[in-house]
């Protein structure tokens, strides 16, 4: 597999709401991509943000009666400090507002209307606030909004257009060429159903009189841009768009992540915009499934959000995140459920990993007084097990197979703790068979030590903890993937040191 740069993006959140299980999980997801292409050496750009302009955000702050500025500034904070404690390894956190970025929408604006692309008219259409977007007769559901089920609002004005329809035939055609445009699949067909009807123009924006909170089109102040057109511009502005040297390195290898809500918006205006402005599309978009809690749709009014500060104050977050990547198949929605939460950080955490981390550094301790002793003749199954891990995880990676990655490397988390059983070194110590044990042992803590590797993406702190008590340096990403992953890495002579358990077992924590 090539080295080449990686660009990773998460949709801008709307700042109407705060961070939920929903926006953690896509930043989870793009966070640990980051994480395994800058181990493998690549040279990686992840990208989250907020988008802060439009109708919605706008009613938002007048609700709680406060100047939309202040009230944008307020949640956009929220955002970033969360996503700080977190611990997301993202390069930048973008906002709509950001100065650079008002900037670059209106070099875009001004672009496309001298190319001819952009031209006035009137249009009256049915609009969801929800959504931010018009729907057509066809979307459409007994007069509602099909994502929000609220009643819609006629609009009509007088408005510039985007000349979306010229570049259907262009954007069908690049979707054949390129299956890989949009994964995984259902979502394609999705897209592909959308371009089997006439596009039509996208109108892009909004009177100033009615909606004072965007950016105004250059080529006229009495306008204000539409929010998404605004929005989507954020993954170009980020890399310096159009002359930065971040530009050229990382455009051609753009991934977008996003969920099946937004997927209109990302697969059909987006590339349309790129194609009129002469940017060359992103690479790809996939797109994932939608979370709901105890099988209802997450709401506020609803009480049933998920807040991700919470879940890490409760069971800590990486095992919150470790959860979401194993619970959630790409592509299809999950229900979220707390109970399911503890049953996982108990089996797979406390139990299968946790267990196999104290017991082999428990047994170093009692048998080698914690020191590593390198010996070889009993790496056979873990050496096996590892090699075929360290293949498989960059394909899967590629493929945003998240939860088959981590089913995958617990391959050597359940291999791990068979040796022990089979093994078992109480009995070789007993016996005085103190080669074979030291034999035994290595291989345990040196498959410890690629846990520690491979699980990195997955749970960096934890991985980090690991690494101390194997007596290792944290991570390097400069040595490389291969050279990481290679057996025989553990020296002689180390010392490790047992400690605390990485994940306590977690009783009665539903008893609150
Ligand atoms: N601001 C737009 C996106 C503009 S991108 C150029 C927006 N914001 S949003 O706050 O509504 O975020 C939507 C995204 O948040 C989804 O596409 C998904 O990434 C994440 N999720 C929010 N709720 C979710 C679930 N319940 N389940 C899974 N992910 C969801 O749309």
């Amino acid at each position: 597999m090539k080295k080449e740069p990686f660009y990773i993006t998460t949709p801008i959140y709307y700042v109407n709401a705060e961070p939920h299980i929903g926006h953690t999980y896509t930043t989870v997801l793009a966070d640990t991509l980051a994480r395994f292409w800058r181990l493998y050496g690549c040279d990686v750009y992840f990208l989250t943000g907020t988008d802060e302009h439009g109708d919605k955000i706008m009613q938002a702050a007048k609700k709680e009666g406060v100047e939309t500025q202040a009230y944008v500034d307020r949640i956009a904070g929220i955002f970033k400090s969360t996503f700080e404690e977190l611990g997301f390894s993202n390069n930048r956190f973008i906002r709509t507002t950001d100065a650079d970025h008002v900037k670059v929408v209106q070099g875009i604006l001004q672009k496309v209307y001298d190319k001819g692309d952009i031209y006035f008219g009137s249009y009256g259409g049915y609009y969801c606030v929800g959504c931010e977007r018009f729907y057509t007769e066809k979307e459409i559901v007994d007069g509602k909004c099909p994502d929000h089920q609220t009643e819609l609002q006629y609009i009509s004005e007088k408005n510039y257009f985007f000349k979306m329809s010229s570049y259907q035939d262009w954007l069908i055609k690049h979707i054949e060429q390129n299956p890989s445009f949009v994964e995984p699949e259902a979502h394609r067909n999705k897209v592909a159903s959308f371009l089997s009807e006439p596009l039509g123009d996208l109108c892009i924006s909004r009177p100033k009189e009615r909606l004072p909170w965007g950016i105004p089109l250059p080529f006229d102040s009495n306008y204000v841009t539409y929010v998404w057109f605004d929005a989507l511009i954020n993954y170009l502005t980020a890399i310096g768009y159009p002359n930065g040297p971040n530009f050229r390195k990382y455009w051609d290898n753009c991934y977008h992540l996003i969920a099946k809500d937004i997927l209109i918006p990302h697969a059909i205006y987006w590339p349309t915009m790129l194609k009129a402005m002469g940017a060359g599309p992103y690479k790809g978009l996939r797109v994932h499934g939608w979370w709901q809690v105890d099988e209802t749709k997450i709401s506020k009014s609803l009480g049933n959000v998920v807040r991700p500060l919470d879940m890490k104050a409760k069971y800590g977050f990486e095992s919150f995140r470790y959860f979401l990547l194993r619970e959630m198949s790409f592509g299809l929605d999950s229900s979220f459920n707390e109970e399911l939460l503890v049953e996982r950080i108990n089996s797979d955490l406390a139990n299968d990993f946790g267990n196999l981390v104290s017991r082999v550094l428990g047994m170093t301790e009692q048998y080698q007084d914690g020191i590593v002793h390198k010996v070889e003749g009993e790496e056979g199954r873990l050496q096996a097990i590892s090699q075929d891990i360290s293949e498989e995880l960059p394909k899967l990676m590629e493929a945003f197979r998240f939860r088959k990655a981590i089913l995958k490397i617990w391959e050597l988390v359940t291999g791990s703790n068979a040796f022990v059983e089979e093994s078992a070194p109480w009995v070789l110590n007993k016996e005085g068979k103190t080669d074979q044990l030291a034999g035994v042992l290595y291989s345990l803590l040196e498959s410890l030590r690629l846990l520690s590797v491979f699980l990195t993406p997955f749970m960096p702190e934890t991985c980090a903890k690991l690494r101390t008590k194997l007596g290792l340096q944290a991570l390097d990403n400069a040595v490389g993937y291969n050279e990481l992953v290679k057996w025989g890495r553990l020296k002689d002579g180390v010392k490790i040191e047992k400690g605390a358990a990485l994940f306590p077992r977690i009783e009665a924590a539903l008893e609150d």
